[in-house]
């Protein structure tokens, strides 16, 4: 696991966004793993830059999402559809028939799970997965729990993820209590991963995720078994790694 120093979020996303494009570049028909949430924001910003400079294009690019409520239709702004055509790519030149995200709206849960797997196999697997992390260490939808779930399946959202959640919706029975989700198996097929955290609220996960036992308790742990993940995160969030380990980190500013 490399894990690289960025001063913060700006320079974390300039750095994410560049290794992305790097890959792009050198693979054009790659296949990305994406994710949503706050951390890729800046990440996305950066790449339509890129875009729009005509430094990288992604018109032979396939792109998978790591996750998607069930029960939301892409129109509705807060599925994870919506937030990707909005904050990428209605931007860029991927061409839409190229983006995949498990399909929300399909109520045989089994038969959904299956077919996005299939749909990851079929791409010939992901060159480089771009992840965020829970506070708790999840990563896609994987929650802690008492063991590693390998392919895309379907999760009952926690009372807390629900709750949290309500505040983006006008009724609480509107709120999605269950998503799918690649599961870690999927995850951890990538040839790459790249995770991003920011803040000092991610510090003591990142701490944990690096340095503690691989457990399901822990479900980002298992990146310590994957041959080629790189975490870049900002000083906040490598606060407690630098206090504890910092050996494990590159490009650390010169103090
Ligand atoms: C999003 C996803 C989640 C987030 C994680 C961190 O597709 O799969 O695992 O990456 O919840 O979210 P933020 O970036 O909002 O802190």
């Amino acid at each position: 696991m490399k894990i690289i120093y960025a001063k913060d979020y700006d320079e974390l996303s300039r750095k994410a966004a560049n290794r992305i494009a790097a890959q792009v570049i050198l693979k054009s028909e790659s296949v990305l793993g994406l994710a949503t949430g706050s951390s890729p924001l800046g990440t996305y910003r950066r790449l339509i830059k890129l875009y729009e400079a005509g430094d990288v294009h992604f018109s032979k690019c396939r792109a998978v999402n790591l996750d998607e409520y069930c029960g939301l239709p892409e129109e509705n702004t807060q599925s994870y559809a919506y937030f990707m055509k909005e904050n990428l790519f209605r931007h860029i030149d991927i061409r839409p028939e190229n983006t995949y995200i498990p399909d929300g709206m399909n109520r045989d849960m089994e038969g959904e799970c299956g077919r996005y797997e299939e749909t990851v196999r079929s791409l010939g697997g992901v060159d480089l997965q771009l992840l965020g992390i829970g506070h708790n260490g999840h990563i896609g939808f994987n929650e802690p729990c008492d063991f590693f779930p390998k392919e895309t399946h379907c999760v009952e959202l926690s009372k807390q993820t629900v709750d949290a959640n309500s505040r983006f919706f006008p009724k609480r029975e509107d709120v999605p209590t269950h998503a799918y989700t690649m599961g870690i198996g999927t995850i951890m097929a990538a040839k790459k991963i790249l995770l991003i955290a920011s803040g000092e609220a991610k510090a003591p996960i990142l701490l944990q995720m690096a340095t503690g036992p691989v457990c399901p308790q822990v479900p980002a742990s298992i990146l310590q078994f994957h041959s080629d993940v790189t975490v870049i995160a900002d000083e906040d969030a490598l606060d407690m790694l630098m206090e504890n380990a910092p050996y494990l980190i590159q490009e650390l500013p010169e103090l």
